[in-house]
């Protein structure tokens, strides 16, 4: 029925999703996503925006492998090592900082780990734990843990969201210079089109639930250099799109 193919090295992030239907209490199914196909380059970012409730975590969880049951195809780039910050950063309550990303990347020389806290801003917090942390630290923790394990494929679900505007414009400038220094292929998703404007390289529009990809964009020039102007062609694009479905079914879309 499904197919995750881990290795090979393939060039890209290919999914290819014909269903996924939820089993609800009630006994109906629930359709999450349907005829969901996507295609992103290795060593590029990818941003997948769609309203709420649409499936944007469901595809998430699909292409981490956390949930097989699905029908369709998807193939990985490169060797496949994953390295996922989720919607909620899951931290282990009774381990340091410093201890969380070692469980999670036990082969990370201590070097590496100290580099990452220093670049991510989180050098004097190794030794806390995570109730002592703001959302914003411990959303930081969780991408440190996702990077320490040197992921082939980031993926990233809505790591700005309920932080004030200053700290998620701090994150944002955080993740992009990640991401492009590092050029790990990485998805990140969100509700947010100017969040996905300036992280993604490509962005998919994800239409409401059952989600399937309405519209792809090609955000061109490195990202840091797209001018305002740019960006509101794009955003202006995007929600015409948007208002183009809107108008067909009725539904609402991303703000
Ligand atoms: N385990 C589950 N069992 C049944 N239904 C589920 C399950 N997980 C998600 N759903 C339903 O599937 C749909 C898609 O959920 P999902 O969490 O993927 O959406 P989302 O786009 O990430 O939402 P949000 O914007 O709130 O993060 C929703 O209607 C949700 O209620
Ligand atoms: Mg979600």
């Amino acid at each position: 029925m499904n197919d995750t193919s881990h290795a090979g090295g393939a060039a890209s992030l290919d999914v290819s999703i014909a269903s996924k239907d939820y089993h609800s209490a009630s006994g109906w199914p629930l359709r999450a996503l349907e005829d969901l196909r996507l295609t992103l380059p290795a060593g590029k970012a990818g941003a997948v925006v769609g309203p709420s409730g649409c499936g944007k975590t469901t595809l998430l969880r699909l292409i981490a492998g956390l949930d097989k049951d699905y029908v369709g195809r998807i193939a990985l780039p490169e060797h496949g090592r994953l390295g996922m910050v989720f919607q909620e950063p899951r931290l282990l309550p009774w381990r340091s900082v410093i201890d969380n990303i070692r469980i999670a990347a036990p082969h990370a020389r201590e070097e590496d780990i100290a580099a990452l806290l220093d670049e991510l801003g989180l050098a004097a917090h190794g030794s806390h734990f995570p109730r002592e942390l703001s959302l914003g630290l411990a959303r930081r923790v969780a991408l440190a843990r996702a990077l320490a394990v040197k992921p082939d494929l980031l993926l990233l679900d809505e790591p700005l969201v309920s932080l004030d505007a200053a700290l998620a414009e701090a994150l944002r400038e955080m993740i992009a210079r990640l991401i492009d220094e590092r050029r790990i292929t990485t998805l990140i998703v969100t509700h947010d089109l100017g969040e996905a404007i300036a992280l993604g390289d490509r962005i998919f529009l994800l239409s409401p639930r059952p989600a399937r990809v309405v519209a792809t964009i090609d955000v061109p020039t490195p990202r840091g250099q797209l001018g305002k102007e740019a960006a509101e062609k794009i955003e202006a694009q995007a929600r015409a799109v948007y208002q183009g479905e809107n108008s067909h079914q009725g539904k609402s879309s991303p703000r």
